[in-house]
């Protein structure tokens, strides 16, 4: 009979809780697919950088820190961040009279806030931007229809 070393189990029990802990906190990390990764990255560089033909604004002069923290309007006025926006779409959109999606609501702030050529649906470049918008939602629950953070 195999005796059981007391230590060696302890040892066991120890790793097991070490890996829990690591899985728990890696939940809200970035995804582990790299091509997803990827499109994340380049929907980054685009909110960050691309002005797509416009007035020379980006995303980012509105959504400050990459849409993580509260943004402002050129004006000055308060809009909140875009760190639950993929969890609370689609919703309703009362001045458009319709639901809108996520893709929707960033063509329509790239022609409206932008005044620029808003990118087709299914195109690597509104791809890239719902992908790296959706990645700083990762872990957030769904409430579509919700308040924005
Ligand atoms: C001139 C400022 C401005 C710029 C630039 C801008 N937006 Fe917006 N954005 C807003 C305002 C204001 C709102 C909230 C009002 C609304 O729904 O239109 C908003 C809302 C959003 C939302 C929905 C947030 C939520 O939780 O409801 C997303 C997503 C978004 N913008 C993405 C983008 C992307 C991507 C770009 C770049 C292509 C961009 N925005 C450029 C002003 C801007």
């Amino acid at each position: 009979m195999k005796t059981i070393n007391p230590w060696a189990a302890g040892l066991r029990a120890l790793a097991a809780t070490a890996f829990l802990s690591v899985a728990a906190s890696t939940t809200a990390a970035p995804v582990a697919d790299p091509q997803l990764e990827k499109a994340i990255q380049q929907g980054k560089d685009l909110f960050t950088h691309h002005t797509f033909n416009g007035n020379g604004r980006v995303c980012e002069t509105c959504h400050l820190s990459g849409g993580t923290a509260p943004g402002r309007l050129p004006d000055g006025k308060a809009i909140p961040s875009l760190a639950n926006a993929a969890a609370v779409f689609p919703r309703f959109k009362a001045r458009q009279g319709k639901v809108f999606t996520l893709p929707d609501q960033i063509r329509s702030c790239t022609e409206a806030a932008l005044e620029g050529r808003a990118p087709a649906y299914g195109s690597d470049e509104l791809n890239a931007l719902v992908a790296y918008v959706t990645s700083l939602s990762q872990g957030k629950a769904i409430d579509m229809g919700g308040k924005p953070q």
